[in-house]
């Protein structure tokens, strides 16, 4: 499929689930202690670093927008899914949302201080995946920090799965930090976790990176 294919697929498949999707996310955070802990230490080496806002990349319905926003950064999300922005924009109007891709992002080059990638790089094929790590490189200022979430296997090569909203692909922690040190980052610290009751047999992990402050 080509990269406007897969995203027309993605984008189409997101604004038709939003409904249920914005209500099984809302309020998600309140028993993962461990996704809280990552989240506040991103805000807190973001704040302290203080190199400009943050973006949330695929912010679906904005509830982790709202969450940082509340952890006390100035942030804004970007989604494929008008319908993920429609809602983003209802459930948090004193927030900024953008309809936008994240293979070509309608920011300049290193104004970011933060970028959270929570779940929305898992539909992007892996061979365009170093496009959009190139571009969260070149948005975000030196010094800047990413947290990406996925779903997590042991197998080096990346294995696609039948997510419930459309194609989606795993990866090991290792393969996809070096895939971002390709693109340029270092690795601050990574977050592996079981799956709970409920949720898909699949470990879900974070990895923390930064660009480094020459970078
Ligand atoms: C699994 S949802 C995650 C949403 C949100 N980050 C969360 O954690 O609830 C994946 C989101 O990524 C968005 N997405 C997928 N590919 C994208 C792309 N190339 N650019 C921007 N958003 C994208 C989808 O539209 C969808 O809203």
């Amino acid at each position: 499929m080509s990269q406007s294919t897969t995203q027309s697929t993605t984008r189409a498949a997101y604004d038709a689930v939003v409904t249920v999707y914005a209500e099984l996310v809302r309020d998600f955070l309140a028993d993962l202690p461990l996704e809280r802990a990552m989240l506040a230490a991103f805000a807190e080496l973001v704040r302290t670093h203080d190199a400009g806002p943050v973006a949330d990349l695929g912010c679906g319905p904005g509830q982790l927008t709202a969450h940082l926003h509340d952890l006390g950064l100035t942030t804004f999300g970007v989604d494929l899914s008008p319908a993920m922005i429609a809602r983003a924009r209802q459930d948090h109007p004193h927030l900024r949302f953008d309809e936008g891709t994240m293979t070509a992002l309608e920011i300049g080059d290193g104004v970011l201080g933060g970028i959270l990638a929570h779940f929305s790089t898992i539909h992007t094929p892996p061979a365009e995946l170093p496009v959009v790590f190139a571009e969260f490189h070149r948005v975000l200022a030196p010094g800047g920090h990413l947290l990406l979430g996925f779903f997590a296997g042991d197998d080096p090569r990346p294995q696609e799965f039948d997510h419930k909203v459309t194609l989606a692909y795993r990866w090991s922690p290792d393969s996809l930090a070096e895939l971002l040190r390709q693109a340029g980052f270092v690795e601050v610290g990574r977050l592996r976790r079981e799956p709970r009751e409920g949720e898909r047999q699949f470990h879900q992990a974070h990895l923390l990176m930064r660009k480094p402050p020459q970078g």
